[in-house]
């Protein structure tokens, strides 16, 4: 508790610490869908927590994102919200909450902020949603920028993969955080970016980078919470390395649970 830094009077992660962090600390940010995990989060001194879509994936065994509905985000961010009493909660806007118009935009990014509680939102997207994000940011609501594998775009990409390797994907991914910045968002998730160019686009920019499967040249990084504790469904991508083992923990929590019910509880 000691080695964390103090954001504020109020000890609260805000959006302008998160902006003078860069090339200070990095920073750490985690994803969580309910309370006790953010609780667990905030209590270990994260600067961010990730209400992310993923909760489609991770949570609810969906096969990728695109299912997740506002109304399961703005349900998850309150229970997330709730539990942070130091971290920043950006609350992930979900496939077509946002991409019909800016006004659609605005209003998802309100409810997550007015109903659920979270600081900011975070978006996909990077040249392509430059005036969305914008007029988001015009309304008062600050917002995070995604761009690289963007798995709200896995039908027209087709599959999970890195990017940024060739010139036409190098230039784009360049000019996405470069217009992102300018548009007004705080930070930029870079997901699955070329590492190298991971870092270059983290030092062509004012803003903090945060990494995930983009090697260690990011401002900061941002990792499923789930498949950093071991408790994936599925498979964890190589770039996790994983802290912990839960799922194995709670595998034989339950059976020792078993085992003292049977031998514990009368037979009639
Ligand atoms: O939804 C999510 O968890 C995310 C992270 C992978 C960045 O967008």
């Amino acid at each position: 508790m000691s080695s964390m830094p103090q954001p504020s009077a109020q000890n609260k992660v805000t959006v302008p610490f998160i902006r003078a962090q860069k090339n200070i600390q990095p920073l750490t940010m985690l994803t969580a869908y309910d309370y006790p995990t953010a609780q667990i989060l905030d209590r270990a001194g994260i600067d961010l927590i990730l209400v992310g879509d993923s909760v489609g994936t991770v949570l609810y065994g969906d096969e990728n994102t695109l299912q997740v509905t506002l109304d399961d985000m703005v349900r998850h961010t309150r229970a997330v919200s709730k539990a942070a009493n130091r971290a920043l909660v950006v609350g992930d806007l979900p496939f077509m909450s946002y991409q019909v118009s800016k006004k659609q935009a605005i209003r998802s990014s309100g409810r997550l902020l007015k109903e659920a509680g979270a600081h900011a939102v975070k978006l996909e997207g990077g040249l392509e949603m430059a005036e969305t994000v914008s007029a988001i940011v015009r309304a008062g609501i600050p917002v995070m920028g995604h761009i690289g594998l963007t798995p709200q775009t896995i039908h027209a990409i087709g599959t999970y993969r890195i990017h940024g390797k060739t010139h036409q994907e190098r230039d784009y991914l360049i000019a996405s955080a470069k217009a992102l910045e300018e548009a007004g968002a705080f930070s930029i998730v870079l997901e699955c970016v070329e590492a190298k160019l991971a870092s270059e686009i983290t030092q062509l920019v004012n803003i903090p980078t945060l990494g995930i499967g983009s090697g260690t040249g990011c401002d900061g990084q941002v990792l499923v919470g789930h498949d950093l504790v071991g408790l994936t469904a599925g498979r964890v991508p190589r770039f996790v390395q994983p802290t912990a083992d839960l799922k194995a923990n709670w595998h034989q929590a339950v059976e020792a649970y078993i085992q003292r019910t049977r031998e514990n509880h009368a037979r009639h």
